[in-house]
């Protein structure tokens, strides 16, 4: 089982954190395991774990989260569930000085490593930290610490008893004023309609998500995803419903989106249902 653990961000660039990576023994993991970034398809990255894609084409709301960190690179930001990395390669290319990407699996952070290596970009390792772990549990943020976090297609992998710890642990992680930029998955989601009758009949009796949907898995929705990908179970949410979530713990809502997901037919991200989005300020 693994340790408790606490990551203290510093004002400089420190983190002190008992499950970061470190970098040169994550190449020398991943060369050992033979560990690569699988091929990407229609902008979609397979996970190694069951939790859906990483996709390759950034969304209007990690294009804002990327615009703070140029313009605020010296504060330290933090991802949740970053996958192989897309983002933080970038970030770090803007010129952020203390980025902490995390995923709850390690084989993902390990191949983003060698991926930068393999690439000659090993002078971006100074400001990246490489941090292992399923949040909120296993990754304790040190109280009012962060400028800002990305937590992109990640939320709909809770469940409304898991997920207030999490917002409330986002909420306690962040400096007074500082921004979380979320994107999750909608009841709308294009290629999901078999499920959109419960969720209609869950609604109408006023529960709080109406959209958990606690047997993905097994949905006939679920099995036009490779099964490597698919994961157990999906919290699916309208606009006013992930509103609700942050208002209820503290956050102010900036700015509000709702987006068509990316694919073989659809190329740019434009306005859309199958996903929603908040940039939200703690205050
Ligand atoms: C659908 S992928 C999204 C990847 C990337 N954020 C993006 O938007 O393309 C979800 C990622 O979150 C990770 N993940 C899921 N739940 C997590 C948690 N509670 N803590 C940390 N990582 C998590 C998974 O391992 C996976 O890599």
């Amino acid at each position: 089982m693994k340790g408790y653990i606490t990551t203290i961000l510093c004002a400089s660039s420190c983190v002190g954190n008992a499950l970061e990576l470190d970098i040169s023994q994550a190449i020398s993991d991943a060369e050992a395991q033979k560990l690569t970034i699988p091929e990407e398809s229609e902008y979609r990255v397979p996970t190694l774990n069951q939790y859906g894609y990483m996709f390759t084409k950034f969304d209007p709301i990690v294009e804002r989260f990327l615009h703070l960190i140029e313009s605020n690179p010296e504060q330290p930001f933090f991802e949740v569930g970053g996958a192989y990395g897309n983002v933080a390669e970038a970030a770090l290319e803007k010129g952020a000085k203390n980025y902490g990407l995390n995923d709850c699996e390690e084989r993902h952070l390990k191949s983003f490593a060698k991926k930068l290596q393999d690439q000659g970009k090993t002078e971006l390792f100074q400001a990246l930290h490489l941090i292992s772990g399923r949040c909120p549990e296993d990754v304790k943020i040190g109280p009012n610490s962060l400028e800002a976090m990305l937590v992109n297609k990640v939320l709909h992998f809770f469940s409304p008893e898991t997920i207030d710890t999490f917002v409330q642990w986002i909420y306690e992680g962040l400096k007074p004023n500082g921004r979380v930029f979320v994107m999750t998955i909608s009841p709308f989601y294009k290629g999901h309609q078999d499920l959109l009758a419960a969720y209609q009949t869950k609604k109408e009796t006023g529960i709080r998500f109406p959209g958990y949907c606690s047997q993905f898995r097994e949905s006939k929705a679920a099995q036009k995803y490779e099964e490597e990908t698919r994961p157990a179970s999906l919290l699916f949410m309208e606009l006013d419903t992930l509103k609700q979530l942050f208002i209820q713990h503290g956050f102010q809502i900036e700015e509000e989106f709702e987006l068509a997901i990316i694919d073989q037919d659809n190329h740019e991200w434009m306005p859309g249902q199958d996903m929603v989005g908040i940039i939200a300020q703690k205050i």
